[in-house]
């Protein structure tokens, strides 16, 4: 048991207590940014003169051969520590000496953890918005190729109105958009230095803390240190982007099964994206886009249990902070392992452009256009509504589209039908004319790819 207090104790602890209380098995997961913090404290140790240049150089080599040890697998980190912290100082004493117990001068476990774990999550959120990047990417280059692929859009999973491949996915990449633009506003309000303030109240040391805020490219130090060591806000933030990403991926997962199914076949999904049964030769299952469908529970479990755990704390650190760590980190890698499996997914279906687009025509996706044409001959919009709806009954009854009716038909329903209705109601004139912005016509979609495009070429 290597702890890093202990002398106002006469017993040791207890075993159970002592795995009870340690965080090592998880928290070895930052033990980069752990380093980094202490590279920039003992920096301006030395800089201040709290430490001499010599003492700062030792610390500094020593840190970095650690890094590199842990890093190249000759230095495992094992749970004869209470954390990654007393790990790295206990690694740093046996090192070089007695210089090492200088590396905790000013500093607290409280402000250390609260410094690793800010540098871990800015990390992540670089890494998680890269990812959504790419995604978006392979978004735009399926509406690019798609502008003309008809399919019908839905609404209460009854076919609605035709829209187009390009239109469907567009709408996915605005909320993939707004995801990072969360991400980045997360980011940039959690961008605050908390390494100086000690254990709550600051130290005596003549710390220079925006020298460290700087060396660690944070905008700033945090400005009260009671709130710098128990803010754990911008964990639930990220949890809650987190939990809207895996939301988006979640509805796009249920689409995607749905089209696969064999009843809709609009889609097929890789052979290296599906997996078979065991017992039933002919199953070829979207086991991906189930799974990234179910693990948005486990991200949105540990956006609870950070609610939950935070909502009681008094000022200011609690043990119970710890807890942020282990089902955030899950909910990263989770979250990190679903978007690129699905981008890959998306990447590699290959669309049933003709199921579609028959789809489309069968579903009475055109019958807003009847009532449309007929307010353009001059009949008000309720009488024109109810004339398709009898016109759409009538079809039912005869097991035909709209468009199969023959011109006398038509004009049973109303005299004002000419045979212009044939071009006006057929498929590629519905989506053709719906131009409005944001629409799936290919103005405004070529208006709409055109703002993608610059948006993604910005980064
Ligand atoms: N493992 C602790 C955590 O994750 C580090 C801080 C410990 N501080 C303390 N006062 N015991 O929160």
């Amino acid at each position: 048991m290597a702890q890093l207090w202990g002398g106002r104790f006469t017993k040791e602890t207890d075993k159970l207590v002592y795995n009870f209380n340690a965080s090592i098995s998880y928290d070895q997961k930052f033990y980069r940014q752990d380093i980094r913090g202490s590279l920039a404290h003992v920096r301006m140790l030395a800089k201040q003169g709290i430490l001499t240049e010599e003492e700062m150089e030792k610390i500094v080599e020593g840190l970095n051969g650690i890094l590199r040890d842990v890093e190249n697998g000759s230095l495992p980190i094992t749970d004869e520590y209470e954390d990654i912290h007393s790990f790295v100082e206990a690694n740093l004493i046996d090192r070089i000496g007695d210089i090492g117990k200088k590396l905790h001068t000013g500093r607290s476990r409280n402000d250390q953890v609260a410094l690793d774990m800010k540098l871990y999550v800015r990390d992540e959120i670089d890494e998680i918005d890269g990812l959504v990047y790419k995604l978006l990417c392979v978004i735009e280059r399926i509406m690019e190729e798609n502008v003309e692929t008809y399919m019908p859009g839905f609404t209460h999973l009854q076919k609605a109105q035709p829209v187009t491949v390009a239109h469907h996915f567009g709408a996915y990449f605005e909320m993939f958009r707004r995801d990072r633009s969360r991400l980045s506003d997360i980011r940039s309000r959690m961008n605050t230095c908390p390494l100086g303030s000690g254990a709550l109240a600051g130290t005596t040391y003549p710390l220079d803390r925006a020298f460290v805020a700087e060396q660690l490219d944070f905008d700033e130090p945090t400005a009260n240190s009671m709130d710098s060591v128990s803010d754990r806000d911008y964990i639930i933030e990220l949890l809650s982007a987190l939990s809207t990403i895996q939301m988006h991926l979640s509805r796009f997962s249920e689409e995607i099964c749905i089209w696969n199914s064999n009843e809709y076949r609009f889609v097929e999904i890789d052979d290296a994206y599906s997996t078979g049964s065991s017992i039933m030769p002919q199953k070829k299952n979207p086991d991906i886009a189930e799974l990234v469908r179910g693990k948005t529970g486990r991200v949105y479990g540990a956006l609870m249990q950070m609610l939950t755990s935070m909502k009681g704390i008094p000022l200011a650190y609690n043990k119970d902070m710890q807890e942020d760590k282990e089902l955030t980190f899950d909910a990263i890698d989770t979250v990190k392992g679903c978007l690129a499996l699905f981008t890959g997914m998306i990447d590699t279906m290959k669309f049933c452009k003709n199921v579609m687009e028959q789809s489309a025509k069968h579903g009475f996706t055109n019958a807003t256009d009847v009532a449309d044409y007929l307010v353009c001959k001059g009949i008000p919009f309720r009488d024109a509504h109810g004339i398709t709806g009898r016109m759409v009954l009538d079809c039912l009854k005869k097991g035909c589209a709209l468009d199969d009716l023959r011109m006398d038909e038509f004009l049973s329903f109303s005299p004002v039908f000419e045979k212009d209705i044939y071009e006006a109601i057929s498929m590629k004139t519905c989506v053709e004319r719906r131009n409005t912005t944001g629409a799936p016509g290919p103005k405004a979609m070529e208006e709409e790819i055109e703002r993608n495009k610059k948006y993604l070429a910005e980064k």
